[in-house]
């Protein structure tokens, strides 16, 4: 009797990283379940996000707010709830919900069960598949904040979106065709055929000069560049991809897979330059999704929206087991992806790449 309540018990499985370096710091360790504390919820998580900024977290120690290890990653979960704490009476257990873990600090996603306030939840949709609904937290939300927010573009205006069949991306493209623009995308060759489909001209950039060709394609530049590659020398050329009263919004270095954290000052000190330069061309920034809880709650539930309504076609390049994170991190350190990659628990299912 005593072995059977013993085995009754659910435990949690939640992936640490245990010190920093390659992807094997990545462990998975049992403990007991969190208890929702009053005003929170226990989620029972579908799909996780990996996204390029674990990647910076798992290496580094060096990023500046890097929590002490051992630390869990993850910004973006879906779930299902389990538990209610005290004082929560708009959520219930059995509802599908989404959220960044911005109440975690930098992440807290992969894992089985995490508790979070029921305030920065939002319900999905029935119908919706988890991982889409994952990809949709944080890379379209920084998308729309990109485009819509920052840039606020315009139909028909000409975008040049670097990065274009990445996890943020892809989902400017898939906002961009929503917003009627006219968009090029920066890719490797292997990626064209996603960017092509995602209704944007491919420009290869490891093979072709970036700017010449936006300024071939379009006669005067475009109006927008949407920069998260970062780089001193990238951020110029985007700069001169500008047609006259063009923006560039600026909001990641993705270069530092290639260059190292050292691209970052650079890129901070090219900003800098930029902003001061006089003329008719604007160096934009987007602000921290973290301080913008009412703006995140209201376009999170639309764009969930647009999802379950079929308007939006995330790209979800794998769906990995909780267990095997450090499979996924070695699959987003590799070229030659596209895309978001998601991690599912037993819960949320398996179709393993
Ligand atoms: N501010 C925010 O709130 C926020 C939120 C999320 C992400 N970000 C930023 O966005 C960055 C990208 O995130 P992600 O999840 O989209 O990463 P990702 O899925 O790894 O995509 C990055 C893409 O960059 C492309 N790339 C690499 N070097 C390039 C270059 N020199 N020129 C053009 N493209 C290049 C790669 O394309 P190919 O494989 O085709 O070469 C890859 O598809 C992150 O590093 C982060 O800095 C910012």
């Amino acid at each position: 009797m005593i072995t059977k309540v013993m085995t009754d018990v659910v435990k949690n499985h939640r992936i640490v990283v245990t010190k920093h370096g390659a992807p094997d710091v990545l462990q998975m360790i049992e403990e007991d379940l969190p208890e929702p504390k009053r005003g929170e919820v226990r989620v029972q998580v579908l799909a996780a996000g990996v996204s390029a900024y674990d990647l910076m977290f798992r290496q580094s120690g060096r990023l500046p707010g890097t929590p002490k290890s051992p630390f869990t990653l993850g910004e973006d979960i879906v779930g299902v709830v389990d538990a209610v704490g005290e004082g929560v009476t708009a959520l219930s257990p059995g509802q599908t919900v989404a959220a960044a873990t911005f109440a975690l600090g930098l992440g807290g996603g992969y894992t089985e069960y995490l508790c979070l306030p029921a305030d920065e939840l939002v319900p999905v949709p029935a119908g919706v598949d988890p991982a889409e609904a994952v990809c949709v937290v944080v890379n379209y939300l920084t998308a729309h904040m990109a485009m819509h927010r920052v840039a606020g573009v315009r139909r028909g205006e000409r975008v040049l979106v670097h990065g274009a069949a990445g996890g943020v991306g892809s989902a400017l493209l898939d906002l961009g065709r929503l917003a009627g623009l006219e968009m090029f995308g920066t890719a490797s060759s292997y990626n064209h055929e996603l960017v092509s489909a995602l209704r944007a001209t491919p420009i290869d950039y490891r093979k072709e000069d970036f700017v010449k060709r936006s300024h071939s394609l379009t006669g005067d530049g475009v109006d927008v560049v949407f920069d998260h590659i970062g780089g001193a020398g990238q951020l110029w050329r985007s700069y001169k991809a500008l047609g006259r009263n063009g923006r560039l919004v600026w909001f990641g270095v993705a270069a530092t897979k290639k260059s190292g954290l050292r691209v970052i000052p650079l890129t901070l000190l090219t900003v800098g330059l930029l902003k001061l330069l006089p003329g008719s061309k604007h160096l934009l920034l987007t602000p921290d999704l973290s301080k913008e809880k009412a703006w995140y709650l209201e376009t999170l539930a639309e764009l969930l929206g647009l999802l379950a309504a079929g308007k939006l076609k995330p790209v979800v390049t794998a769906r990995i087991p909780l267990a095997e994170a450090a499979c996924a991190h070695e699959l987003l350190e590799r070229d030659g992806y596209a895309g978001k990659v998601v991690l599912v628990t037993q819960r949320g299912g398996q179709n393993h790449v």
